[in-house]
């Protein structure tokens, strides 16, 4: 399928099939691990970034046996959220996803890989060293970003006060919406620690993907609706000039034709 880009708020917008966005997300993260080997790099979970951590993996491991290029020896990896008390052993944690779909596949050193302390002793706590581990490493210097489909970004949640990092309230849709990943709704934690939207805006880069048509709407308020918490991903436009968005033309399809 062919590409097209479009500009949205100021926003560029690439269109094309899920393969091919992927592949061009995952082009961004590559070259910003060559650019800076020790880069701060922000991850989300979800389906939707799957295919962008396929295509890192299979880059670095066609590369592997000459040595991988590049190596992520030096990379400092930041996952986004964690809910709140999932053990990072729990195989639904996001500690736990980040490692399956990524971190076990580089080589990527522990000691570079920071996340929300879903066990801390009080989620102040959690919220105050996951900021200060951020701040060690000079700030994140790309943020990779899926989006809910109420337009959350990490566990920003619509409606709410920009913050930093801190406990959110799941809604309800987002509860459900991650309900196909738990046995019953009633598993799925309630709270989470999430990167806040001034924590994520501060990033030096930013790579959104969105796949599907359940994320057509929030996907158009986010391009083209005000910069408004009602719509978090809204508030990328405030920064418009660092974000790239890869979409599927079914995510693309209720934007306005240009
Ligand atoms: C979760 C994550 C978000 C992610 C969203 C969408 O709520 N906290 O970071 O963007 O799910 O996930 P998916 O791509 O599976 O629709």
């Amino acid at each position: 399928m062919t590409v097209s880009e479009r500009t949205y708020s100021g926003i560029r917008v690439i269109i094309g099939d899920a393969d091919t966005i992927a592949q061009i997300a995952g082009r961004r993260i590559i070259e910003a691990v060559k650019a800076a080997p020790d880069v701060a790099l922000a991850f989300p979970t979800g389906s939707s970034p799957e295919g962008v951590y396929a295509n890192i993996i299979s880059s670095y491991r066609r590369r592997a046996a000459s040595g991988p290029d590049p190596s992520w020896s030096q990379v400092r990896c930041f996952n986004l959220d964690e809910y709140w008390r999932l053990p990072p052993w729990h195989p639904q944690s996001y500690a736990c996803y980040m490692r399956t779909h990524l971190y076990d596949w580089v080589d990527v050193m522990p000691n570079n890989i920071f996340y929300p302390d879903s066990l801390a002793p009080t989620a102040e706590e959690a919220c105050e060293s996951f900021e200060s581990q951020i701040a060690a490493c000079g700030g994140i210097e790309h943020v990779l970003l899926g989006i809910g489909a109420n337009g959350h970004i990490g566990f920003n949640e619509a409606g709410l006060p920009r913050s930093r990092t801190h406990i959110a309230d799941l809604a309800t849709s987002t509860i459900l919406a991650n309900s196909r990943f738990f046995e019953t709704v009633d598993a799925v934690p309630k709270q989470a620690i999430t990167a806040g939207l001034d924590t994520i805006l501060e990033a030096r880069a930013v790579t959104l993907i969105a796949l599907g048509s359940t994320k057509a709407s929030a996907v158009r308020q986010m391009l083209t609706g005000p910069p408004d918490v009602a719509c978090p991903a809204s508030l990328l436009q405030e920064v418009a000039d660092r974000c790239l968005v890869c979409l599927d033309p079914d995510a693309a399809g209720l934007l306005p034709e240009q």
